[in-house]
């Protein structure tokens, strides 16, 4: 089941790649947003390592997609209405790529230029290789903040192709996505 991809079905690795990704980004985007608000002291401590932990976690799991290849290629894409909508499925998800190493790249690069460590999972620090910078911890902050809203921005257009896709032209676009027991060709 966790082989390649069939011709109609994104395989079983690329399923749950995909929505473990979907959970950690929405759930690090979430506590990114509610982070200033949660109750100073031990909360909000919590918050932002889960937050931290999260946008790893995401970082991680792109390595092992990108680099150990544990998830096979996409399966042909036969759903398409028109090839420029192919083109443009390719453009987002390629954006999304991108942004998923860009977004902890920054987060990680706004604590560093902060001084501060970045705790692996909450448990491991890697100390800063730098001073405080005031300056360039806020422009990394600027750029990790507007990346994340790019992104939930693109991954929401994305989502509502799919649906569109499902319940308007009745293709198989998202069963690809979902588990064969759930949901049937
Ligand atoms: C290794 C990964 C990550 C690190 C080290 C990190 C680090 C940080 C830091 C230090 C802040 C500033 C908190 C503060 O002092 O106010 C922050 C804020 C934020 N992060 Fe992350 N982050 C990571 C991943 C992510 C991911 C994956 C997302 C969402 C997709 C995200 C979304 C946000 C948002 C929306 C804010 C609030 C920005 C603001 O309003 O100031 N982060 N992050
Ligand atoms: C943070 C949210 C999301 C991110 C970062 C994301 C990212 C991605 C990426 C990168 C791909 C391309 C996979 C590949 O070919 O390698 C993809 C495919 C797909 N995603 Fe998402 N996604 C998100 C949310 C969603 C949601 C909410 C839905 C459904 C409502 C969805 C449905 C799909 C479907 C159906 C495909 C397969 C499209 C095709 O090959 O024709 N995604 N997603």
């Amino acid at each position: 089941m966790a082989g390649a991809s069939t011709p109609t079905r994104y395989s079983f690795n690329a399923q749950i790649y995909h929505w473990l990704t979907v959970i950690l980004v929405v759930g690090a985007w979430t506590l990114g947003i509610v982070g200033d608000d949660l109750p100073r002291g031990p909360i909000r401590h919590y918050g932002e390592t889960i937050h931290v932990a999260c946008g790893e976690a995401v970082l991680f799991l792109l390595v092992l997609r990108l680099a150990l290849r544990v998830v096979p290629p996409a399966p042909v894409a036969e759903a398409y209405p028109h090839s420029l909508a192919i083109y443009a499925a390719k453009i987002v998800h390629l954006s999304l790529y991108a942004l998923l190493f860009a977004v902890p790249a920054a987060g990680i690069l706004t604590l560093f230029y902060g001084g501060e460590p970045l705790a692996i999972f909450g448990m491991h620090d890697i100390p800063s290789p730098w001073l405080k910078n005031r300056e360039l911890k806020h422009y990394a902050l600027e750029i990790h903040e507007l990346f994340a809203n790019l992104l939930l921005f693109l991954a929401g257009l994305h989502a509502v192709a799919a649906l569109i896709h499902h319940y308007v032209l009745k293709d198989s676009a998202l069963k690809r996505m979902l588990p064969e027991t759930w949901i049937k060709d």
